[in-house]
């Protein structure tokens, strides 16, 4: 665990996925603009690897590699989080998963039951562990990196995976409409094509030309940020972000 202890002020935000691509460019953004950044992810080199990008630009952050869909990993990192900075008010969710193997003539059912446990059961269980503080707090923004296949339906992205992030909506929505009370908001953001390692779960990875074309992640946490920076008053439920050539 790499905790940097400077300084005790600024928003407490946990990203999951924070190992690479979108959410590596959230945590670095957001540390940047004086947020302390939770960077949890499975591989422990990957997160401190954003740890120490952060460090560098004399940002604050606290690394705790796991696997959001362990219960207990969860719990005893939620507890480190607030030992260490008190109560989480941010949450992204950039942790995701697919397969190659993605329509019903190749997929297996234990590979669904992953895809649905990161994608779906995992944000659900992160959000459940914050939500206490987030209702003390009165306050809560939590931004889960849904997909564009989940606003619009996208023919190959595949049976577990459009499942799985079309059901965020719905987390979305529930979340909305009970916990506005506690100054609790979510956003379902929708990502089309980002160049990302994701893209090497395709069944055919894209070409360079095909990768210029897309969003960086560095799009997607700009879009990230400006959710997160929106008065206390107000709310995106939803934001679709992609680049020119998706269809
Ligand atoms: N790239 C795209 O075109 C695109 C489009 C729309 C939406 N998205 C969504 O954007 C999110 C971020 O993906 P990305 O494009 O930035 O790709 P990425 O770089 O592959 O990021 C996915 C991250 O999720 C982490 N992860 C996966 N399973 C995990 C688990 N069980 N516990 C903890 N961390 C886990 C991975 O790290 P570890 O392997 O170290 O755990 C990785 O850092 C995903 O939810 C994806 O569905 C991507």
């Amino acid at each position: 665990m790499q905790i940097d202890r400077a300084g005790s002020d600024g928003p407490v935000l946990w990203v999951t996925g924070a190992g690479s691509g979108i959410g590596r460019a959230v945590a670095v953004r957001a540390a940047a603009r004086g947020s302390r950044v939770v960077l949890s992810g499975r591989r422990p080199a990957a997160v401190t690897g954003t740890g120490e990008l952060i460090a560098r630009a004399g940002g604050r952050s606290l690394v705790l590699p796991l696997d959001t869909t362990d219960p207990a990993a969860i719990e005893a990192a939620h507890e480190t989080v607030t030992a260490t900075w008190g109560a989480v008010t941010e949450l992204v969710l950039a942790a995701g998963l697919n397969t190659p193997e993605r329509y019903w003539r190749d997929q297996s059912l234990e590979r669904f039951e992953d895809i649905v446990a990161t994608n779906l059961t995992a944000v659900v269980r992160v959000v459940d562990a914050v939500l206490p503080d987030m209702r003390e707090a009165g306050s809560g923004n939590i931004v889960v990196v849904s997909s564009y296949s989940a606003w619009r339906f996208t023919p190959h992205a595949g049976v577990a995976y459009s499942a799985s992030k079309s059901a965020l909506a719905a987390v979305c929505r529930t979340l909305n409409e009970q916990e506005a009370g506690h100054g609790i908001r979510s956003c379902h953001l929708c990502p089309g094509d980002v160049d990302t390692d994701f893209l090497r779960l395709r069944p055919r990875a894209p070409d360079e030309a095909a990768r210029a074309g897309m969003l960086s992640p560095d799009d997607v946490a700009s879009a990230v940020l400006y959710v997160l920076q929106v008065p206390a008053h107000v709310r995106i439920d939803e934001l679709v972000i992609s680049p020119m050539s998706q269809t």
